[in-house]
């Protein structure tokens, strides 16, 4: 009810402004790196195992696809990322020392427990779940888990328990890396510093929200948006598109932005709002030309830089800057962001934000 909202409008919007307490809730008690905190029997298990298969549904899905940027590049361990759905009819080539490792928030997604069961089938045995509800038929199902402490998430459209999905994957790539050998004492300080420090990066990135709405009210009048971005950034876009989609009806598409000029630059048009996730990363330089690209054909940018990308504003191009740069971390900064564009432009054009048409929150039928 009203009481329950406080001050907020929607479910999705409080459940947004949530995500720096229910981050710092989901790595409370995380005073090292160690394989434990997935469950006994976790080290033998990772020793054990090679390569990653990462299952999942929507949101959950694409925390995966983010994943696998952190694990290949920081662990080294291969990572295949799959949509349940097709996973579990396919036919794939199964290798026993794979950890498989299923993303929900509700734990009970059909597709997903039968893609787990496949898998097991098929003579997969280390199987690991990152999921929000502890009593649900996911965790009872693998040996392995990491509870994420989102809490209760009533807004159909996923915020709080994405970001705390990509929380407990960064969780598991250290760990991944500590049992390779691939961390020092150094980076895991380092790196357990900047996850403690993300409540009030997360907080600050927040408080962005005045600046997001003057956006989303040009957005609002739109019927299609383009969502770029690169690396480990690119599946924060396509998370960033499918918010929109969602909850304002907007036609939203998300690219790598090297894969502009393969198709959908021939959309670009001054009627196409561009997003363009664009950290002061070592991407930075080609994704200003892809940027050019948009610019020469009368797209409108709409850019989230960091503190410190030289980009600066101008015709055709508007920029919100991030107020901190966060290296590996940053997609969890960046999808604040893009969850409350979408939101905002949802609330203008007068949606029902929580409960949007034709949708589920749990899928726990085929
Ligand atoms: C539904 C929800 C999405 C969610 C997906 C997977 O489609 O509307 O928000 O990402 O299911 O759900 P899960 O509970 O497995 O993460």
């Amino acid at each position: 009810g009203a009481a329950e909202l406080g001050p907020y409008r929607h479910y999705m919007q409080k459940e947004i402004f949530e995500q720096p307490r229910v981050i710092g809730d989901t790595l409370e008690g995380v005073t090292g790196i160690m394989p434990e905190l997935f469950g006994d029997g976790a080290y033998g298990v990772f020793k054990e195992i090679d390569r990653v298969l990462i299952l999942a549904c929507g949101t959950s899905y694409y925390a995966g696809l983010t994943a696998k940027y952190w694990i290949e590049c920081i662990a080294k361990v291969p990572v295949n990322v799959e949509i349940a759905s097709e996973y579990r009819y396919r036919d794939s080539v199964p290798h026993p020392q794979t950890l498989v490792v299923t993303i929900s928030q509700s734990g009970e997604t059909a597709d997903t427990l039968a893609a787990l069961k496949h898998a097991r089938s098929l003579g997969m045995p280390h199987t690991l779940t990152i999921c929000n509800v502890s009593t649900s038929a996911m965790v009872r199902e693998c040996k392995l888990a990491y509870i994420t402490r989102a809490g209760v998430e009533v807004g159909v459209a996923s915020t709080k328990a994405f970001t705390t999905q990509l929380a407990a994957l960064f969780l598991l790539t250290l760990t991944l890396a500590q049992v390779n050998g691939r961390l020092t004492e150094e980076e895991e300080a380092e790196h357990l510093k900047m996850m403690r420090h993300l409540p009030v990066a997360l907080s600050s990135v927040l408080a962005l929200e005045p600046q997001i709405i003057a956006w989303a009210e040009e957005f609002a009048r739109k019927e299609n948006a383009l969502f770029l971005g690169r690396g480990m950034h690119y599946p924060i876009a396509l998370e960033g598109a499918l918010k929109l989609k969602e909850i304002s009806y907007i036609h939203a598409e998300a690219y790598p932005a090297g894969e502009l000029k393969h198709g959908p630059l021939a959309l670009v048009t001054e009627e196409m709002p561009v997003v363009t996730i664009a950290p002061n990363d070592a991407l930075l330089e080609k994704l200003k030309s892809n940027m050019q690209e948009v610019r020469a054909r009368g797209g409108q940018l709409y850019v989230f830089a960091d503190v410190d990308s030289r980009i600066t504003s101008g015709d055709g191009l508007h920029v919100i800057r991030l107020p901190e740069h966060y290296g590996e971390l940053s997609p969890i900064l960046h999808v604040a962001a893009l969850q409350l564009l979408a939101y905002h432009t949802a609330l203008a054009r007068g949606t029902d934000v929580d409960k949007p048409r034709n949708l589920a929150k749990s899928v726990t039928v085929e």
